[in-house]
Parts: structure tokens; C-alpha cells; sequence
């Protein structure tokens, strides 16, 4: 993964100095460089614009591929399966313009595959061969021709990021082997473990980009709240039943005198958590539905709202700080848009809320929703499983314990919005890793120099302009990577990463 290629304008230029022959550069280094920036960016825009009419000319409308697209793939290793992402985009250098693919209604083709990378790390083998299938989804979406020019990055997260170091480096070797022989273009490196900040930061951009914010003001672009994924949601939610279990969480007097019986005001009456561990494997049956049994549902959102709260408050004795709101972490005051992806999202939708939904429509609807009886419920919801639909009580109450009793947005905030995509992009980290690889693709840089360099690299008027080129790409590259904020809550770590993104 490249790493910030520069903090600021003025650096870049600097860096140009020390790097590339452009003595065109004034060695006083007090000068206000932003502004020498400019001007080199202008003389170089129109120097180039000059050679571009020029080359072209002389090459005699021979193919030029300097703005030409293409496709990528981006395979997403999650911890619960690895999906594939074929993007096709039509335009190199700058910020990539993603094209509409398969029936139009989006700019991602994807595919995934059960389980995750990580439950491959007894069986290695496993791990190369569960990518197999999705790159063939990948080879059915991408021209023949067009194979060995397309770039292929394996990133995986939290589930190979909770495994040793030398198993993680196992399995992704496996994959490697795979993906070399694939027929895509693929380096080693371009199969790793990222970092769950680098995760925020690529669904941070994928979020700007999709919004158009991106490059902008840093105070109009717009941040991501999610919940961690499918696997937090679990965990959240498992560590609720621990906590209610351990009878830590006394929610009303009712439970105390009902003595070994604790209430779970998660759960809509009716549903029978010693009956239902019948859902879990055969071996251990017995052990689980002894502990379970122990818990009595009686959904009440209010009760449900406050045990969260709980949850996510635990540790706040630890707080270091004047002001923790979710745990012993700090979390700074909260600006901008948002969007709520993932089980926000997901939420809002089974309960039907429209994206702009407040927090209060989402109330009304948690509290209807927890305290209906369960068999009514099943009947309603008769498509979902019976475990996906135990889980919609405790997201609605978690979410208003997290945006409003914790985060202190207003019930009736419209700074949020219950969204996974927007106009056709999916607010998806991968998409962010793909338009940041596209615009920071030092072998498409390369590419457009050797074209303009064409025949005769000897020349000085072509080392002018690949520099001023040059510096051009840098300047009008790091306009747009001005450091900015991006605020992102992530559950799997348990806490809210404000970042200046500047790469
Ligand atoms: C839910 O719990 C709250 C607080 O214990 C209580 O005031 C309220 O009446 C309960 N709601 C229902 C519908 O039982």
C-alpha cells in the first residue's frame, strides 16, 4: 500500500526539488510555494496541452491510451466471506470515472463466497481454492483481452486480522498462488492484511466520491458511521446476552424477584430461548441451552434501549478523559453529514423507513417492533429466518443508544441518513480502495510519460515537459488530497477514528 506521497502542496514541490532535475524551481525556500504551484501547474497544463495537439499530430491519430479505462478487481476477504468487486472505470490519472455495469444500476459487480478467509487456517488449501470461483465471475465480467492488463488486490480484514501473523501470511499465500496463475495482473504485495483505519479511510472516500464531496471543502464532506460489519453486529449483540445472563444488568424489580430468571427486554415475548438452542449444532446442545434457558424474553424497547446503553458504556469508570460518551473513549464533537451504512442501513430498511428517516420514526418502530408477541412476528416475517429476526429489537434499541444517548445526535438530526449507496455506489470500503489504487497508479503515470516521451526520450524539450508534467500530476494529485477529516465509529475496535486523511 502506498503511503502519502505528500502533506501539502508546498512539500510536494519540495519533494519535486529534491527528486527530479527541475531547476526551474526557485531554491528560496520562504517563497509561498502554493503559489509557485499554480503557476508551475499552469505553465505545465498549457505546455502540455501544447504537446498533447502536437504528438498527436505528428503520431497521426495513432492510438493514444494515456485516457484510456479499463477494469480492476478488488477482493474483499471479510470475515464472514470474500466477495470480489469488478469495477470498470473510463478514465486514468485524476480521480477514476466509474462506469454503470451490469444492468445499470450500479457501478460494481460483485460476487461472494462463505465462509472467510480465516476459517481456512487449519486447511490452507482452502483458503486459494474459495477464491477460485469468484475469480471466474471475474474472468466472465471482464473481456478476454482485457484480462492481463487488469489489475487484481486481495485485502482482507477483520477475520485474518485476528489470526496470527505467520497463519495470515499462510493463507494468503495460498491465495497468491491462485491469483497468480489467475491471468489478471497481480504483484504478491497486492495480497495483504489492511488495517482497520485503512479500512475507514477507503470507505471514507468511497463515501466522498459517491457524494461528490470528495476534494472539496473538508468541512462539507461527509463522514460514515457503522457498525463493524456483520460480525460486531454478533458480537454486540452476544455480549448483550452475557451481560443480562451474569444479572449485572438489573432492569426492573420484576427480575430480582423472579430470582434465577433474568428478563431480556431484547427479545419479543413468546420467544423461548431454552427451546430455541435447538437452532445450534447437535454437540453442544445441552451446555448452551442450559445457560440460554435462564434468560426470559419480554421485549420492551425502552428497557432494550437502556441495556445497550449499558453495553456501550461499559468502561466509562476507565475514561480518561473530561468527556467520554462511548466507553473510556474520547470522541470528539461530531460535524457534517453523515451516512449510516451497513445494519444502520439494513435496519432502517426491514422497518421500513425511508433514508432521511429520523431517529425518532426509528423509535416508533423499535417499539412497536419489541413488544409484539413472537409468533406474530414469525407469521408476519415468514421469509426471514428466525435469527435474522431476533436481531432487529436489539438493532433498533442499539442504534438509538449509540447515535442519540451516546453520540448526541437529535432524535430528529437530518444530518444522517440510513444509507449503503448512493446514486449506484455502494459506500463500501473496496470501492474506496479501487479509486484510491486508480489515482495513485504510479505504472499509469509512468505509462502516460513513455507517451509523451514517444520516440525520442532524448530529447530536452521532452525531459521539460515530463517534468512540468510532472509536477502537473503532483499538484492537481495533491489538491484533492489536502488532509482531511474523515470520522468513522468502528465497533470492532469499540471506537470512534477521527483522521486527517492526506494521501
Ligand atoms: C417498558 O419498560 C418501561 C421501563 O421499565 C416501562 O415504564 C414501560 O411501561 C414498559 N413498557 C411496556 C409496554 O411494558
Amino acid at each position: 500500500m502506498r503511503r502519502s506521497i505528500a502533506h501539502s502542496p508546498a512539500i510536494d514541490c519540495q519533494a519535486m526539488d529534491a527528486s527530479k532535475p527541475l531547476r526551474f524551481i526557485p531554491s528560496n525556500p520562504k517563497k509561498p510555494r502554493f503559489n509557485l504551484c499554480i503557476v508551475l501547474a499552469a505553465v505545465a497544463v498549457s505546455l502540455a496541452v501544447f504537446f498533447f495537439l502536437f504528438a498527436a499530430a505528428a503520431a497521426g491519430g495513432r492510438d493514444r491510451s494515456e485516457k484510456r479505462g479499463g477494469f480492476g478487481i478488488v477482493i474483499d476477504g471479510g470475515s464472514t466471506g470474500t466477495r470480489i468487486h469488478v469495477f470498470e472505470f473510463s478514465a486514468e490519472g485524476e480521480i477514476p470515472v466509474l462506469e454503470m455495469v451490469g444492468s445499470g444500476k450500479s457501478v460494481v459487480m460483485s460476487m461472494k463466497v462463505s465462509p472467510g478467509l480465516s476459517d481456512y487456517a487449519e486447511d490452507v488449501d482452502g483458503a486459494g481454492r474459495s477464491i477460485v470461483e469468484l475469480l471466474e465471475f471475474g474472468k466472465g465480467k471482464v473481456p478476454k483481452e482485457r484480462w492481463g492488463e487488469t489489475e487484481v488486490r486481495l485485502m482482507a480484514t477483520a477475520g485474518l486480522r485476528r489470526l496470527e501473523v505467520a497463519s495470515q501470511e499462510r493463507v494468503l499465500e495460498s491465495c497468491r498462488r491462485v491469483l497468480r496463475s489467475s491471468g489478471f495482473r497481480f504483484q504478491d504485495d497486492w495480497a495483504s492484511v489492511i488495517s482497520g483505519s485503512d479500512e475507514g479511510i477507503y470507505a471514507w472516500i468511497a463515501a466522498n466520491y459517491a457524494m461528490g464531496s470528495l476534494g472539496g471543502d473538508p468541512q462539507q464532506t461527509t463522514g460514515i458511521i457503522e457498525l463493524g460489519g456483520a460480525s460486531a453486529q454478533n458480537a454486540a449483540y452476544e455480549s448483550l446476552r452475557k451481560l443480562l445472563e451474569s444479572g449485572d444488568l438489573k432492569l426492573s424489580a420484576e427480575s430480582v424477584q423472579a430470582g434465577i430468571s433474568s428478563l431480556d427486554p431484547c427479545t419479543p415475548s413468546g420467544y423461548s430461548h431454552g427451546v430455541q438452542s435447538g437452532m445450534l449444532p447437535s454437540g453442544v446442545l445441552s451446555l448452551k441451552s442450559m445457560s440460554l434457558s435462564t434468560l426470559h424474553a419480554r421485549g420492551n424497547f425502552s428497557e432494550c434501549r437502556s441495556a445497550a446503553l449499558m453495553l456501550l458504556q461499559k468502561g466509562k469508570g476507565e475514561c480518561m478523559y473530561k468527556h467520554c460518551r462511548i466507553g473510556s473513549t474520547f470522541i470528539p464533537h461530531l460535524q457534517g453529514k453523515f451516512l449510516a451504512t451497513e445494519n444502520f442501513f439494513y435496519t432502517s430498511k426491514f422497518f421500513g423507513l425511508a433514508s432521511t428517516a429520523s431517529l425518532s420514526d426509528l423509535i416508533l418502530a423499535g417499539k412497536q417492533f419489541c413488544g409484539e408477541d413472537w409468533f406474530r412476528l414469525k407469521k408476519k416475517y415468514h421469509s426471514l429466518t428466525q435469527e435474522d429476526l431476533l436481531h432487529y429489537c436489539f438493532s433498533s434499541a442499539y442504534i438509538v443508544a449509540l447515535l442519540h444517548d451516546s453520540l448526541g445526535f437529535a432524535l430528529d438530526d437530518k444530518r444522517i441518513q440510513f444509507v449503503n449507496q448512493v446514486g449506484g455506489m455502494p459506500i463500501d470500503w473496496a470501492l474506496g480502495a479501487f479509486i484510491l489504487l486508480k489515482t495513485d497508479n504510479p505504472g499509469g503515470r509512468r505509462g502516460l510519460i513513455t507517451n509523451i516521451l514517444g520516440d525520442d526520450p532524448s530529447s530536452l524539450l521532452s525531459l521539460f515537459i515530463v517534468s512540468t508534467v510532472l509536477v502537473f500530476t503532483v499538484c492537481s494529485i495533491s489538491k484533492w488530497r489536502k488532509p482531511q477529516l474523515k470520522t468513522i465509529y468502528d465497533l470492532e475496535k469499540g471506537r470512534y477514528i477521527v483522521t486527517r486523511v492526506n494521501r
